[in-house]
């Protein structure tokens, strides 16, 4: 373990405004799988669009590791830190970041499921991130293997994310924090939409967490998991989510589709969210759809 490390997430739990700003940029990207399924030329390619375009925030949305190895943290580590010369970071856990099978069912100990994450990202699994205009709000919805993920089909075995009630009332208590008209956003792994090549949402009870959210005014899902790239917009009485759903920087992308990462653009008015897909040809990220979505 590194004894002079710098704490890798955003410093959560305060206060981070740097001027009025009114527009807020934010990189999403996700699912990177450093190890094996991590493609060099694309996440160095990522590592280019970080160090030019100069982004407000660069989120992650978990899944850096594929098997939760030192070596595969280490180099997401790198990742990181690269990022933080730029941008304002901000990660939380995805479920091939947790060693699920070091306490199954509550057996064992569960701290150790996390032990890696902790050690080479950050302490904070569920960081929380505020700056001019916007409050980001981790949520760790990797919980390993729980009696309230585990279904009948055994693909799922620690596959399934859950968001427990405690968490969602301490994302409603840091919102209550935020100033009015800043926009309020939610990382988090699972995604609470189902895909449309998966056919299958990532995260449990996903109608009741959507309209927890709604009810917390945020406006905005960052997640990944599905590895397809998707943007959608939940209406609900109260308030509408965008949720940006970054596909994988990997060699996993769902069904043939290349790798992709969202480019977000949030004003008083409005949050514009562009996809960036991997072209093999160019060797390089190039624009896909767009989308605009009223506040
Ligand atoms: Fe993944
Ligand atoms: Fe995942």
């Amino acid at each position: 373990m590194p004894s002079d490390r710098e704490p890798m997430a955003a410093e959560s739990r305060t206060e981070k405004r740097v001027g009025e700003a009114l527009t807020t940029t934010l990189f999403h990207c996700s699912d990177l799988h450093f190890g094996h399924p991590a493609v060099p030329a694309q996440y160095e390619a990522i590592e280019t669009i970080i160090a030019e375009r100069h982004y407000d925030v660069v989120a992650i949305s978990g899944d850096l590791s594929q098997r939760a190895r030192s070596g595969e943290f280490q180099r997401a580590r790198v990742f990181l830190q690269h990022a933080k010369r730029f941008s304002e970071v901000i990660v939380v856990p995805g479920n091939h970041d947790v060693a699920w099978w070091k306490a199954p069912l509550g057996f064992g100990n569960p701290m150790a499921m996390l032990e890696n994450y902790r050690r080479y990202i950050s302490e904070d699994v569920e960081p929380v991130l505020r700056i001019a205009g916007a409050t980001i709000v981790g949520l760790n919805t990797s919980q390993g293997v729980t009696r309230r993920t585990l279904t009948w089909n055994l693909r799922d075995i620690s596959i399934i994310g859950d968001l427990r009630r405690d968490q969602l009332e301490r994302a409603r208590t840091e919102f209550e924090r935020s100033r009015a008209g800043d926009a309020r956003a939610i990382v988090m792994h699972h995604n609470p939409v189902m895909g449309e090549l998966s056919r299958r949402h990532g995260l449990k009870h996903t109608q009741r967490i959507l309209g927890a959210f709604a009810e917390m005014g945020v406006d905005l899902v960052l997640c990944g998991h599905d590895h397809q790239e998707a943007v959608h917009y939940i209406e609900h009485t109260k308030k509408g989510t965008v949720i940006s759903t970054a596909g994988t920087i990997s060699n996993r992308a769902r069904g043939g589709r290349p790798s992709s990462v969202n480019s977000i653009r949030i004003t008083n008015e409005s949050i514009d969210v562009s996809t960036l897909l991997w072209s093999s040809d160019d060797k390089a990220f190039v624009p896909g759809p767009s989308k605009c979505f009223a506040r």
